[in-house]
């Protein structure tokens, strides 16, 4: 996890430069401190100002200013991790020979920290003998590369020579240099998302489910070091972590199907998803025609997955359920933890403000087994997944 660590961030001059804010953006909100140091040419594709209001540091670019000599060395031992994002072809090849003509570089060379780099440029420069060589000596030096990506480049050419997407940089930080071992060996079953249910080609029964909640649980398992696989119904939102598998499903039965398969293999599963509990009795394979003024739809129910594993569970297994409750919902969720044979439910009231689906927040309580209730205030999903991950593994 970035939360809490010092990020020095390098900006070269590189038309990249514009995904540096979203950079330091998305490492500010997961907890990081960020100080940026630019070349010259990088403010010629964006400015100083948008990094210093977003990372909240000044940012440094020159190593001198007036008659004061700016203390790179500091700076470099400042950082936990240094990240140059965007690398350019004219960095990587003075960094690959020491020369110290700006700030960055000169910071790059005092580094006591581990150093990344994350290369863009265009296809042709990318494929240079020089580029291919320059890196392999960075990789020397014991730098390590986030590998470029394929897609539309500046000169409007398609190709590789994309930087990673800011994303990306950061699940390559969490995974290389950030990573926790709390849950290494173990593997967690995490289903999310609303499941559809279709009865003609076009048409389905499905809820307001976004997927988020179990998109933030499978995430904070990879952070602690467990393996993951993702059961994700018809979500939009994407899923690009190398260290989650991601079985994508549509209905509650191949929602079913899927966690029945993985979770002999798991040490936890977590049922977060919105599962459908009735389905269309039939499915018309062509399009249902308006011919009538009322359509009735006769539905029957779906497998309850939660049962299902709570019935096969072994003792080493922790099993956690979701509850999605308006009314009686303490009763409820009480009754669905025996009911279920799970070791927790994780109850959502509909009447919290700020909770549920579709929200960037939730506001839960979780019961044990033990009889145990905790109440938590409403904070980000991303939190939230935190506290049930850590009432996780203390019943692990
Ligand atoms: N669940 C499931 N399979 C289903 C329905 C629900 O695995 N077919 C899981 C959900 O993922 C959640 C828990 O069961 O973890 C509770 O879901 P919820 O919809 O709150 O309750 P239900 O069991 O469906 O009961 P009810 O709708 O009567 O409240």
């Amino acid at each position: 996890m970035v939360e809490g660590k010092k990020i020095l961030l390098g900006v070269s001059g590189s038309i990249a430069a514009y995904k540096s804010i979203l950079l330091t953006r998305l490492l500010i909100k997961a907890g990081a401190e960020v100080k940026v140091v630019m070349t010259p040419s990088a403010k010629d594709f964006v400015t100083p100002l948008s990094l210093s209001t977003i990372s909240k540091n000044e940012v440094l670019s020159d190593l001198f200013r007036e008659d004061n000599w700016i203390n790179h060395v500091a700076l470099g031992r400042w950082a936990d991790l240094m990240v140059i994002a965007p690398l350019s072809c004219n960095t990587l090849a003075k960094m690959a020979n020491g020369l110290c003509d700006n700030l960055l570089l000169a910071t790059y060379l005092s580094a006591a920290c581990p150093v990344v780099v994350a290369p863009a440029m265009d296809e042709d420069m990318w494929l240079h003998p020089s580029t291919k060589f320059n890196l392999e000596k960075l990789k020397g030096f014991g730098n390590r590369i986030i590998p470029v990506e394929k897609g539309e480049l500046a000169s409007g050419l398609y190709g590789e020579g994309r930087m990673a997407e800011p994303e990306q940089i950061i699940s390559f930080l969490d995974v290389n240099f950030f990573f926790s071992t709390e849950l290494k060996g173990k593997r967690a079953l995490v289903t999310a998302g609303p499941t559809h249910e279709p009865f003609d080609p076009v048409r389905y029964i499905g809820n307001q489910s976004t997927g988020k909640m179990g998109i933030a649980l499978a995430l904070e398992f990879a952070e602690r070091g467990a393996e993951v696989e993702l059961v994700l119904g018809p979500s939009s939102q994407e899923v690009h972590d190398p260290r989650i598998r991601v079985t994508r499903v549509q209905s509650a039965e191949e929602m079913y199907q899927a966690c029945l398969k993985i979770f002999p293999s798991t040490q936890v599963a977590v049922m977060s998803a919105a599962v459908a509990d009735y389905t269309p009795v039939s499915f018309s394979t062509e399009k249902i025609k308006k011919n009538s003024e009322t359509f009735t739809l006769e539905l029957s129910r779906t497998k309850d997955i939660l049962q299902a594993l709570g019935d096969k569970k072994r003792p080493d297994q922790v099993l956690v359920g979701f509850a999605l409750e308006n009314t009686d919902e303490v009763a409820h969720a009480r009754k669905k933890l025996t009911s279920k044979n799970a070791d927790m439910i994780v109850l959502n009231s509909l009447n919290d403000a700020g909770a549920g689906f579709g929200y960037d927040t939730n506001q839960v309580t979780i019961f044990e087994k033990s009889g145990l209730e905790i109440p938590f205030g409403r904070k980000s999903k991303q939190a939230v997944a935190r506290d049930i991950v850590d009432r996780i593994i203390k019943l692990l």
